[in-house]
């Protein structure tokens, strides 16, 4: 939700930025902008649309630069117009500023500001703290230790309510920016003589796998061959430089048309990635070392609540309901947005897992916050090493999937719920399951990955099958059990990237008002593993045909009876049912993709959303 980047060295700084923001466009999309300084001050260049829209407008330029910032915005307050883009001003014209997060006290802090005398062009908070910090900048003496702009922006954070990641310059302050953040991620990148401010640590994997995850408070100083790092609140900090452990090509599209499409054909390596190095043959069980708790207190879990948002809590879903069935532990997945609101009694030895891609999605850092100021231990589950989430956890586990950057989730999904599954398999063991029931689990797991090249192998048919329904006006999808949350997130997936309307239920909730939605013209996709419900299931279908509703049914490899209800078929191999959403899900991703393929939708960067949601 919005993305940052900020350059200062020896090379021409106009082509840096603009492929940065390239990589960090997933994070927003509606309008972007860059200013640069050159010999002759500020240059400022904006523009509603995409990143393209700003590279055109931006042109070959005049003078050379080596310093700038830049940004590309999911609006929050203000419309996606040439105007609202960032960066922003301050009132003398020689600050700018990009931002990313939410100014809370925007009005007051403006109308306090327009008292005296400033005048405002934009209907943005960002442009309300350009112009605090400016004013804080004018207000301070010269200074001659050279700390009147860090001071000012200092000042100006000291006196704002919200969340925010920044980047500054000033005219006065050549080859300085500053940096920023609370609640909104940023991240110092370390080069040769040259150094960078980003929202997302994959934006730098071209430049440099050194870095710095800022923390919360962090106030950075970065110039062409030096940086320093201090805190808003005592002055001095603590800081790890870090070295990005992916290849810069894992940032990269290669040969695919999308970035949604290499995701979903690596999640063969997804699944390795999950599981390597914790499952433990011997004694039949997992081994989560990041979870920092000992097994006596692995033992003692007495409620797991799961949270999260959108595919995240998908997977929660799908994690809660293994807990409780294959591990005895009770489990609930909530949305992160509604937990932090409720007041529920829970046990004492209640757990919480906060799953999220990103590791920074507000909703669910919320909610874990929330959690963890009640007392309860708090875990995470997030992919971003060393974001927000990750690091105010009690542990967690990582999901090393690598950079997910198309805006729909696909391997992210399927990493998670494989996570859920090792956790289910070690606090298992540590009470009822079997080792022979460990042992058939382990043994899924290692097939995996080649049931899934098996189901990619189908990409053809399931386009063609993609195609054939792509005029349709709305969809469901349906599933029981392990496979409502999968029905959930294949729904999802087809309304976001398609723009189709499609809703997922349990199956037998059908017949409780959702018929009323069947007709010749919207066609069911149904989830029918060959399973204890398979029947019941088959039972679902003839529901629907019987009302003429055309059916898709994803079924088992070698179940000849579905094909005498459903008009068309995707054969998934079978795995151990808690398991099976991970084969189930990938299918529905590949017919979701095609559907917006097909109807010439922009599947990496569809309308309206952005992929990781900074604001609450
Ligand atoms: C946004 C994205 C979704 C994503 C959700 C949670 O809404 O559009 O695709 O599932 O955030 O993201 P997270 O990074 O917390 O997993």
């Amino acid at each position: 939700m919005c993305g940052i980047i900020a350059y200062v060295g020896r090379r021409e700084v106009r082509p840096i930025l603009l492929d940065g923001l390239g990589r960090l466009e997933y994070r927003g999309y509606d309008s972007a902008g860059i200013a640069v300084l050159t010999d002759s001050g500020l240059e400022v260049q904006k523009k509603a649309g995409r990143i393209a829209d700003l590279s055109r407008h931006v042109g070959k330029p005049k003078k050379p630069s080596h310093q700038g910032i830049s940004h590309t915005r999911w609006a929050t307050h203000g419309e996606p117009s040439d105007v609202n883009a960032h960066p922003h001003l301050d009132r003398s014209g020689k600050l700018a500023l990009v931002h990313n997060g939410v100014i809370e006290n925007y009005q007051p802090l403006k109308r306090a500001l327009t008292e005296q005398g400033h005048t405002f062009h934009s209907a943005t908070d960002t442009e309300v703290l350009a112009h605090l910090i400016g004013k804080h900048y004018a207000e301070a003496p010269a200074s001659s230790n050279g700390r009147r702009l860090i001071d000012a922006v200092r000042s100006a954070l000291h006196d704002v309510k919200g969340t925010y990641g920044i980047a500054v310059m000033h005219e006065d302050y050549p080859g300085v920016i500053i940096g920023a953040r609370r609640g909104s991620p940023l991240v110092l990148g370390i080069g040769e003589g040259e150094m960078f401010l980003s929202s997302d640590a994959t934006a730098l994997l071209p430049y440099t796998q050194k870095v710095v995850y800022l923390k919360d408070f962090d106030v950075a100083e970065i110039k062409a061959g030096q940086f320093a790092v201090e805190t808003l609140t005592s002055g001095d900090t603590d800081y790890e430089i870090k070295e990005l452990d992916f290849a810069p090509e894992a940032a990269e599209r290669g040969d695919y048309e999308h970035f949604m499409l290499k995701e979903i054909h690596e999640q063969p390596h997804t699944i390795e990635n999950a599981v390597r190095g914790r499952l433990n043959q011997e004694e039949a069980s997992a081994q989560l070392g990041g979870l920092n708790m000992t097994p006596a207190q692995l033992r003692d879990i007495e409620r797991v609540v799961v949270l999260g948002c959108g595919t995240a809590l998908h997977a929660g879903m799908i994690g809660a309901h293994m807990l409780e069935n294959e591990a005895c532990v009770a489990a609930e997945a909530d949305f992160a947005s509604e937990f932090r609101f409720k007041n529920r009694p829970l046990q004492r030895n209640t757990v919480f897992f906060a799953v999220s891609q990103s590791g920074e999605t507000a909703d669910t850092l919320g909610a874990m916050r929330e959690a963890r100021r009640k007392g309860f231990r708090a875990l995470g589950i997030c992919n971003n090493v060393g974001s927000t989430i990750a690091r105010e956890s009690d542990g967690g586990v990582y999901m090393h999937a690598g950079p997910e950057i198309g805006v729909a989730a696909t391997k992210s999904f399927v990493s998670q719920v494989a996570i859920f599954g090792l956790l289910t398999l070690c606090l298992g063991r540590m009470r009822y399951m079997s080792a022979s029931t460990g042992r058939e689990i382990i043994q899924a797991y290692e097939k995996l990955p080649n049931q899934i090249n098996r189901i990619l192998e189908q990409e053809a048919a399931i386009a063609a099958i993609a195609q054939k329904y792509s005029s349709a006006k709305s969809m469901l999808f349906l599933g029981r059990q392990y496979n409502y949350p999968v029905a959930l997130e294949a729904a999802l997936k087809m309304k976001e990237i398609s723009y189709i309307h499609a809703a997922g239920f349990p199956a037998a909730e059908l017949k409780h008002g959702v018929i009323a939605l069947i007709d010749s013209q919207t066609p069911s996709v149904c989830i029918c593993p060959e399973d204890s419900l398979h029947e019941k299931n088959i039972s679902t279908i003839q529901e629907v045909k019987a009302r003429k509703g055309p059916v898709i049914a994803v079924a088992t490899e070698g179940d000849t009876e579905i094909k005498h209800h459903a008009d068309d078929l995707i054969f998934v191999p079978r795995t151990v049912e808690m398991l099976q959403p991970i084969l189930n899900i990938l299918p529905l991703q590949l017919l979701a993709y095609h559907a917006a393929v097909a109807l010439g939708r922009d599947v990496d960067k569809p309308r309206n959303l952005a992929k990781s949601v900074t604001v609450e």
